[in-house]
């Protein structure tokens, strides 16, 4: 089945290709300045979808001034309009659940119906900050005198937005959608692995009719186009989200123009399971933890911290459950656990692979599976035991699906090792005792912990990490200190200047 829309896009479901993708900037569907296209490739066969423009910094400089030239009337637009906007948006989105969902699974290897459950969330995603447009504001401050003192709550101005390929829709509209909703103008540049659910979105962002300028794709490398885009003077924001390597990077570019940087980074989240917890739960979730998505997940549990008195009966029912996961194509029905996004990270992945059998002992997995594509970028779901602290497989960020177990007996002595990373991302607690619970929870430096579950993001709740884990937070009502920044606005109300002689005696 092929399908033709109206910019020319083309998109054939049978061949599984992509036709006339172009970038979405100061409202108009464009190449890149240089003619310049990268390829697009499909994880689970290695086949290229698509070509797309590749962007330099030509043209990061005309997204960045479409966005300048539409600041000033978007932070003016009416906060009403500015949340019905982002409402229609997610409506659009609703009616375009097909071709999102199928342009997400063929370029990034979430399995179908795992993405269209995605794409669904983004009404939500969209209507939660559009929400925040009409809720946040300034306060009033008891200054001395008769005076009123008061801030506005004003937006940055433009906003780049640079994005990984494992979630790109939602951490694209993770961040978008506050900028947006608070009177920013945006700038997006997508993951080079995943760029086509971006455009795509531009598509509807056109027909929910933002004004032109409001939202731009760029599409290109990092160094080509991200780099650029963090280093523009015009950009006041930069939200961005991928490895903790690359953020130091954007940090000293946004640093240079004194933008406000968020980021987002790795982690390499401790799952923590007392003696007393629900074992077949936290099983089920530890699966979740470090499967979900093969492992590209930044909250990824990737650190099991076993205590030695449930060790052995939690290994056998992890290895019954793993044999159970279907892993295969993102297009076949009945998949769960899909491919590793590009040859790149299926390289990384597996020279991981091989690091752990040097270091600990192999449980589960650490092969490539039978039955897909010989093409594709497939790993086994792969298990590490009698993994010490200090072995690699248990400090780095491996972005696959690995899994390194750790055994505790003393809590003190866990809480010190769970603590001993870089990352403070994220950390999960299995044990039916609250009080181990809280107070374990309260000693973690991580910017997020759950109890007796795995975690879905949500809208309404901080997200965001520790240490080399990040700065700033996504989602919640923090995420408005992200796209905002305060003037402070103070009103005599005397008729004359009073009390001049204070001002002799102000310590200026
Ligand atoms: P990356 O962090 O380099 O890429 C993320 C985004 O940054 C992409 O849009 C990329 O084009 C852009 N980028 C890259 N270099 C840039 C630069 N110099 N200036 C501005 N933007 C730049 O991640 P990459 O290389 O795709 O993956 C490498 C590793 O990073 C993975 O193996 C994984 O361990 C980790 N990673 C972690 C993520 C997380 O959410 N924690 C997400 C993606 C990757
Ligand atoms: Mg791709």
């Amino acid at each position: 089945m092929t399908q033709t829309l109206s910019d020319g896009l083309l998109i054939d479901r049978m061949a599984r290709t992509v036709d006339g993708v172009r970038m979405f900037i100061g409202g108009e569907w464009q190449s890149a300045e240089s003619g310049a296209t990268f390829d697009t490739v499909d994880p689970s066969t290695g086949r290229v979808i698509a070509s797309v423009p590749r962007a330099g910094s030509i043209d990061v400089d005309r997204a960045v001034k479409a966005a300048a030239d539409a600041a000033v009337a978007w932070q003016f637009t009416d906060a009403l309009t500015r949340a019905a906007l982002l409402r229609q948006l997610g409506a659009l989105v609703v009616e375009n659940v097909d071709e999102l969902a199928w342009l997400e699974a063929l370029d990034s290897g979430h399995y179908i119906d795992k993405a269209r459950d995605l794409v669904m969330a983004l009404p939500l995603w969209l209507d939660y900050h559009a929400g925040l447009a009409n809720i946040v504001g300034g306060r009033t401050i008891p200054v001395p005198g008769d005076k009123l003192s008061f801030t506005l709550l004003e937006p940055l101005g433009v906003t780049a937005h640079i994005v990984p390929w494992n979630y790109p829709l939602l951490v694209m509209a993770r961040s978008i959608a506050p900028a947006l909703a608070l009177g920013n103008t945006v700038v997006v540049k997508p993951a080079e692995q995943t760029p086509l659910t971006a455009l795509y979105f531009a598509r509807l962002v056109e027909e929910a009719g933002f004004p032109t300028g409001v939202f731009n794709v760029v599409t290109g490398f990092g160094e080509e186009a991200g780099a650029p885009l963090a280093a523009h003077p015009d950009v006041a924001g930069i939200t961005f989200t991928g490895s903790t390597e690359t953020g130091r990077i954007v940090a000293k570019l946004g640093a240079d123009h004194i933008a406000q940087v968020n980021l987002e980074l790795g982690g390499k989240s401790p799952v923590i399971v007392f003696p007393d917890a629900k074992i077949d739960d936290a099983v089920e979730a530890t699966i979740q933890g470090f499967c979900s998505h093969a492992g590209q997940v930044c909250i990824a549990g990737s650190r099991l911290f076993l205590h030695d008195a449930i060790r052995d009966e939690f290994l056998g029912k992890l290895t019954q459950r793993l044999e159970s996961v279907r892993i295969g194509d993102s297009f076949e029905s009945r998949t769960q656990f899909g491919p590793l996004v590009s040859s790149e990270q299926l390289d990384r992945v597996l020279s991981y692979i091989d690091i752990g059998k040097s270091e600990a002992t192999l449980y589960y997995g650490g092969g490539r599976p039978s039955g897909v594509a010989d093409g594709g970028y497939f790993v086994e779901p792969t298990v590490f035991i009698d993994v010490a602290p200090t072995a690699r497989i248990a400090r780095e960020e491996i972005f696959g699906p690995v899994l390194s177990v750790l055994g505790w007996s003393d809590v003190d002595d866990l809480v010190r090792q769970a603590n001993d990373s870089q990352f403070g991302l994220f950390a999960a607690i299995w044990t039916q005792d609250l009080r181990d619970a809280l107070s374990t929870a309260r000693r973690l430096q991580v910017g997020g912990v759950v109890i007796n579950d795995w975690f879905g993001e949500l809208p309404m709740a901080p997200h965001g990490g520790h240490k080399q884990s990040g700065t700033g937070r996504e989602e919640g009502l923090e995420t408005v200190q992200g796209y905002t920044q305060v003037k402070h606005v103070c009103i005599n109300l005397s008729d004359s200047l009073v009390d001049t002689s204070d001002w002799a005696a102000a310590p200026l």
